[in-house]
C-alpha cells in the first residue's frame, strides 16, 4: 500500500484526502470544512480527526499535514492566520495524540511547491525551482535538484522601492482582492517581488501557485522575466499531495 492521508490545514479552511503517494493522485473525495474560529490547537486537531475518522473509518493510514508555519523537527515556529498558541507546539505530537496515528508535519508551501515537483508544473526539473504560493499569504518552496529546501518564506521579503513593506503585504492575493487592484496594478508588485527572486535566486523555473494560480492568463504575460515562469497544476490539492508525499511512511 502506499496510500496516506494528507491534510492542509490553513487559516480558512482544512482539506483532506487519502492520496496514493506513488501516482499523486487522491483515491477518492477530498474533504473541506471551514476552520473553527480562532483556529486554535486543540480546536483544529479534533476537526483533524474527524476528518480523519472519515476518510479511513477502520482503518490506521498515517497522515501527512502542512501548516501555515515555520515547522522544524514538526514544531511550529511562527503562525500565520492562525492562533498564535501554536508557535513553540510540537504539532506532530499533537495530532499523534489526537488521532492515534501517525503524523508528520511540514510547511504549506514546501508541502504545495514539493508536490509540483513530485506530480505537477515542474515534475523532474532539474536545477533551482521556485514555487511561490500567492494566496491570504505568500508561501514560498525552494526545490534544488529534487531537495527540497524547507522553511524560505520569501513571501516576508521586503521588497525594494516598497518603502519597507513585504512581497506578502503587497502582493498576496487578498491584497489584490481587499484593495480591488486591477490585474495591471497587481501584477506590478509581482513584477517586483518575481525580479527580486530572480536577482537574488537565479532559479531555473518559477511556479506560481495558489487558487489564483488559475486565472494566471490574466497575470503571468505582464510579467517580464528571463526565468521560464508557469501556474501550478495542481491548485488547491497541491498541499495535501505534498503533505502525504513528504511524510516519511506509507502504510
Ligand atoms: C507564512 C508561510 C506560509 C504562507 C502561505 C505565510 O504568511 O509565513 O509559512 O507558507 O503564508 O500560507
Amino acid at each position: 500500500m502506499t496510500q496516506t492521508i494528507g491534510i492542509d490545514i490553513g487559516g480558512t479552511g482544512i482539506k483532506a484526502a487519502i492520496v496514493d503517494v506513488v501516482s499523486g493522485e487522491l483515491i477518492g473525495e477530498k474533504i473541506k470544512v471551514g476552520t473553527p474560529a480562532g483556529a486554535i490547537p486543540g480546536d483544529v486537531a479534533r476537526v483533524c480527526l474527524d476528518l480523519v475518522e472519515q476518510l479511513d473509518p477502520d482503518g490506521s493510514l498515517a497522515v501527512g499535514v502542512c501548516f501555515p508555519a515555520v515547522i522544524i523537527d514538526e514544531v511550529a515556529f511562527s503562525a500565520s492566520n492562525v492562533d498564535q498558541s501554536w508557535i513553540g507546539l510540537n504539532v506532530g505530537d499533537l495530532l499523534e495524540a489526537t488521532l492515534g496515528r501517525r503524523v508528520h508535519v511540514v510547511n504549506d508551501a514546501d508541502a504545495a511547491g514539493f508536490a509540483e515537483y513530485k506530480f505537477g508544473a515542474a515534475r523532474d526539473v532539474q536545477g533551482l525551482v521556485l514555487v511561490t504560493t500567492l494566496g491570504t499569504g505568500i508561501g514560498s518552496a525552494l526545490i534544488y535538484n529534487g531537495v527540497l529546501v524547507p522553511n524560505s518564506e520569501l513571501g516576508h521579503m521586503t521588497l525594494p522601492g516598497r518603502r519597507g513593506r513585504t512581497a506578502e503585504q503587497l502582493a498576496a492575493n487578498v491584497v489584490r482582492i481587499r484593495k480591488r487592484l486591477s490585474w495591471k496594478r497587481w501584477a506590478a508588485h509581482l513584477q517586483v517581488f518575481y525580479g527580486t527572486l530572480e536577482a537574488l535566486f537565479s532559479p531555473d523555473l518559477f511556479v506560481v501557485g495558489g487558487g489564483v494560480s488559475k486565472e494566471y492568463e490574466q497575470f503571468l504575460p505582464l510579467l517580464s522575466l528571463r526565468t521560464p515562469i508557469v501556474p501550478a497544476q495542481h491548485f488547491n490539492n497541491a498541499g495535501i499531495l505534498g503533505a502525504a508525499a513528504l511524510a516519511p511512511f506509507t502504510k
